[in-house]
């Protein structure tokens, strides 16, 4: 059972993603930790994350340390991430370990491309999307509570950026899979956008639950 959950930044992907995992009993993969952890890596050694060369050697040496890190969130993050993102090589070096991840019981996973490129034949593909306004909102409530200062000006434009940076790249870029099913969540709290996705997944997936 594979359920590929793909969207805009700060969708609320990874909430729903994390929680119909729990609901069914799945493995649940936050794709974009692994992108972040490449942008963490190049950002380290000093090299600019939009160097092809640097980003690539990063992403074929990722260790499961690099995920435990306490630093792959925010702005710098953010952005090295969607950089390391549209490099071609970058994306091949790290398909395998995502299409293993779900290969032997099946996982939930969220990301931009997982309906389309990594598994174009998932049981279920949501495209979770909000507003923009509604996903600032939420990525300034987040970043807030993580005790950081920062501006609701700045949280859309970087929001703004970052979304046209990904649908825009010619690497696998964000877009809606022709079967994926569009869930709106702009006028949903994460209650009811999780029972949302709960009922299009059981629906979609009946015979193998
Ligand atoms: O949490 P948020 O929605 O802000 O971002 P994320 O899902 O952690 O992804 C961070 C960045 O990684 C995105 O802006 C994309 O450029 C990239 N990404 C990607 O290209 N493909 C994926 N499957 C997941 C993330």
């Amino acid at each position: 059972m594979i359920i590929a959950i793909d969207g805009p930044a700060a969708a609320g992907k990874g909430t729903l993603a994390r929680r119909i995992a729990a609901a069914l009993g799945l493995p649940y993969l936050d794709t974009g930790l692994l992108y972040r952890a490449v942008g963490r890596r190049v950002l380290d050694s000093g090299a600019d994350p939009a160097n092809p060369e640097a980003a690539t050697t990063a992403a074929r040496s990722l260790t499961e340390a690099d995920f435990q890190r306490t630093d792959l969130r925010g702005p710098e993050a953010d952005k090295a991430a969607s950089q390391v993102a549209s490099i071609p090589a970058v994306r091949a070096a790290l398909l395998q370990f995502q299409r293993h991840y779900g290969a032997t019981i099946g996982a939930v996973l969220d990301g931009r491309d997982i309906g389309t490129i990594i598994f174009p034949n998932a049981d279920v593909k949501l495209f979770v999307t909000a507003s923009l306004e509604a996903r600032t909102q939420r990525r300034y409530a987040e970043i807030l509570g993580r005790g950081e200062a920062v501006s609701l000006e700045d949280v859309r434009a970087d929001l703004a950026a970052r979304d046209e940076a990904d649908r825009t790249r010619t690497a696998a870029p964000l877009v809606q899979a022709a079967d994926a099913t569009l869930l709106d969540t702009s006028a949903m709290d994460a209650d009811a956008a999780f029972a949302k996705a709960l009922a299009l997944v059981q629906a979609k997936a009946a015979p193998r639950l």
